[in-house]
């Protein structure tokens, strides 16, 4: 898929997966596009652990007492971070921000390979979900599940929210207009 289909295409999508497998070769190149995606400093602080194990699946997906798309997932991609950042730069440290170049690169490849995914994020911030997910893929105690996308092939056309219309959004060399 041409880049620019692939950035239209991409929708989060919570419905129904069939019961299509996620091919392994198809994960690794999502994945590789996530490490690909710049980074703070290019300090590279997101790891991703992909999980396709039927079993670890299924124990992940049945957490989610809502979205279908995370309860009928048929893979998981975790992005972890570390607990603790260092700070790097001004004070600042820049995980969130590497974690989210890489979640972006990886929807878009999603899309491109003929998937579907939602970046989920509050959830997992709520009832110990992030940390009983980095208990379920080893995460060590210094890392945490900052977000995890479920993948499978979609049941229905994945449909987003409009966007604002350009004008109201951009403008070219003053704010406004
Ligand atoms: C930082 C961030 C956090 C998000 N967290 C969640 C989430 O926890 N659960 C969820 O269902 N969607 C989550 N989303 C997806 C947004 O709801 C979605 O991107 C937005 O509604 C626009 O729809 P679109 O992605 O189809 O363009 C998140 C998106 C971002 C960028």
């Amino acid at each position: 898929m041409e880049f620019f289909e692939a950035v239209a295409n991409r929708h989060s999508y919570r419905g129904p997966f069939t019961d299509k497998e996620v091919d392994p070769d198809d994960l690794r190149k999502i994945v590789q596009a996530g490490i690909d995606a710049p980074s703070g400093m290019n300090k590279q602080t997101t790891s991703f652990v992909i999980v396709n194990d039927p079993d670890l699946v299924s124990q992940i997906a049945e957490m989610h007492e809502s979205n279908k798309a995370f309860r009928q997932a048929k893979a998981f991609i975790a992005c972890t971070i570390d607990a603790e950042p260092e700070k790097i730069y001004a004070g600042c440290h820049f995980q969130i921000e590497d974690c989210s170049a890489a979640v972006e690169n990886m929807l878009l490849a999603i899309a491109a390979t003929g998937y579907a995914s939602v970046w989920i994020d509050g959830w997992l911030r709520t009832d110990g979900h992030a940390e009983a997910i980095g208990k379920l893929i080893g995460a060590p105690g210094d890392k945490v599940v900052r977000i995890i996308l479920p993948i499978g092939v979609p049941k229905y056309d994945p449909r987003g929210p409009e966007k604002q219309p350009f004008d109201q959004r951009a403008w070219f060399n003053s704010y406004g207009g």
